[in-house]
């Protein structure tokens, strides 16, 4: 429920049962609320990550399906992500970091058309990040994809990316 639900609701329900209030206290009531919503919906901060896909090392990404590391050190801890072209107006960003053990995944390639983890052969989707095989040993989890926009007219694509820390 939204705080001005919750305001809305609290205001009915004292109106209802007559119930009397002082200031101060209904005050503090939806300070309370206010509070509450901070706690259950926290600042999640990320890091625009501006690329200018008309620059030479993302000339890849000119055609649907090609992809590309990039990387900016102020987000994603410094790591690589993978970005690929999906459709036209359309791009999958993902880390580049494998979510087993950490190696870095591979880009996908005539030869191995997933992203291909080479420590231990586990492959994502080169569509949703998702695993397709898991690693020879143990568990790896979907890679964190990224949310971005793409900037048509200026060809430009922005990445959000989680900071670092
Ligand atoms: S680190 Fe990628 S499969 Fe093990």
């Amino acid at each position: 429920m939204k705080t001005e639900e919750r305001r809305d609701f609290l205001i009915r329900s004292m109106q209802g049962i007559g119930f009397v209030m002082c200031t101060g206290t209904l005050a503090s009531l939806l300070q309370s609320c206010e509070m509450n919503e901070d706690s259950l919906n926290p600042d999640i901060t990320t890091f625009p990550f501006d690329i200018d896909l008309s620059k030479p090392e993302y000339s890849s990404l000119a055609v649907i399906g090609g992809a590309v590391y990039a990387n900016n050190p102020d987000g994603n801890n410094g790591n690589d992500i993978i970005i690929i072209r999906l459709e036209q107006d359309r791009f999958l960003t993902v880390t580049s970091i494998c979510t087993h053990q950490g190696c870095s995944v591979n880009l996908p390639s005539s030869d191995k058309p997933t992203l291909f983890c080479p420590c231990h052969f586990a492959e994502f989707s080169p569509l949703t990040g998702e695993v397709l095989v898991q690693p020879k040993l143990g568990t790896a989890s979907t890679l964190p994809v990224f949310r971005n926009e793409f900037d048509k007219s200026g060809n430009k694509l922005t990445v959000y990316l989680p900071g670092n820390g």
